[in-house]
């Protein structure tokens, strides 16, 4: 077995920053070696920050020319995961790639097949995995503790909206995809069963200079699921939310409640006699989820070095943007759609 795993970051972005700086500074067994960006510039400032030196690269072809390393970390826009996995597994590299896996579910096939192929490790970026929280109402729906699982509800409300790329939904499967992939695989997770049928409507409320141009924009989402084990689902979406970054989710059993996640960030509370309450909010995913990402990094780089299976397989991310795809079929149509889809 190695002594640890040397990886390159493909995507110096919000969360490649996230990913790029846990790999150097935070994850045991780990070496960050390269970075890649498509924007040279923004890779020179990102490798200067993580005391890479020269090791910037403005595509994945020539770090993999020009430096050593056993795994990559995709987090570019949705749209290049697919190509870039690819790559990455037919050079013999672990996958680490952010969520949503891919942009349609022929790219997710040939991605899982790349990687079978090359006998290499694919993880996807549902952190939400690997955050104590929900790891806990995980392990204690599994113990039986609220007995059968009947709802599982979640909610994603993101304090900004996506990057700009995103707001094309032919090139990023819209607010659904960007922002509450995590619901989809967290009513599959703590639901325990697949997706069956799909009922979902949405809005634009806010953003309305980004429908001028694109159309199909959305920006206030709600989405209804019937699961294989009779488990119903229900999620929310709303970007941007002003209020600040909001990741909730509640299981209701036959025998008892699960809620998961908070309003504010730390438990602080302060209240006047002119009857304001303040709770300092969430700012920002970064903070909310920073012991996941790093987590997952961690969990990532055990199961290359333990020859492992990561818990969060390209199937995972697979059956998820099957459920978005879904979803948007149904807002686009007006009406349900039943899974797997043809
Ligand atoms: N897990 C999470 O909570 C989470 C949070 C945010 C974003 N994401 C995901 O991460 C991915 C990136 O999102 P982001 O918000 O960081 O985007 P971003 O726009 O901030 O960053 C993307 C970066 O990729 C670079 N890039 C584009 N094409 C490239 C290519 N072919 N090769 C190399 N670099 C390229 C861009 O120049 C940019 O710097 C998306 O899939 C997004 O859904 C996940």
């Amino acid at each position: 077995m190695s002594e640890s795993v040397r990886v390159c970051v493909i995507g110096a972005g919000r969360a490649g920053m996230v990913h790029a700086r846990n790999v150097r500074w935070h994850v045991p067994r780990a070496e960050l070696v390269a970075i890649v960006d498509a924007d040279l510039e923004r890779a020179r400032n990102a490798a200067e920050e993580l005391e890479l030196e020269k090791r910037f690269f403005p595509d994945l072809e020539s770090a993999l020319e020009n430096s050593e390393f056993d795994a990559v970390m995709i987090t570019t826009p949705t749209f290049t995961h697919a190509d870039l996995a690819i790559t990455a597994a037919n050079h013999g590299k672990h996958i680490f790639c952010e969520k949503p896996m891919a942009l349609t579910l022929e790219e997710c096939d040939r991605m899982i097949e790349a990687a079978k192929n090359s006998n290499v490790l694919l993880q996807i970026g549902f952190m939400r995995r690997f955050d104590p929280p929900f790891v806990q109402a995980k392990k204690q729906i599994d113990e039986g503790m609220i007995g059968k699982p009947l709802i599982v509800r979640t909610l994603t409300r993101g304090p900004g909206l996506p990057p700009p790329w995103a707001h094309d939904i032919r090139r990023s499967n819209g607010m659904l995809a960007e922002v509450n992939s995590h619901d989809f695989d967290t009513i599959r997770w703590l639901g325990g069963g697949e997706f069956v049928n799909v009922f979902a409507r949405a809005t634009v409320n806010k953003a309305f200079e980004v429908q001028q141009t694109y159309p199909d924009f959305y920006d206030t989402a709600v989405v209804s699921f019937s699961l294989s084990n009779g488990t119903f689902g229900l999620l929310d979406g709303v970007c941007p939310a002003d209020y600040g970054y909001d990741a909730r989710a509640e299981v209701v059993g036959t025998e008892g409640v699960l809620v998961i996640g908070e309003l504010h960030s730390v438990p602080l509370r302060r209240v006047t006699k002119s009857a304001d309450v303040f709770e300092p909010r969430i700012p920002s995913w970064p903070v909310r989820f920073a012991t996941a990402y790093q987590a997952e990094a961690q969990h990532f780089v055990e199961c290359i070095l333990n020859g492992k299976q990561p818990q969060v397989t390209g199937m995972d991310g697979r059956k998820a943007l099957e459920g978005v795809i879904a979803a948007n079929e149904s807002i686009r149509t007006g009406n349900p759609v039943s899974l797997p889809l043809g």
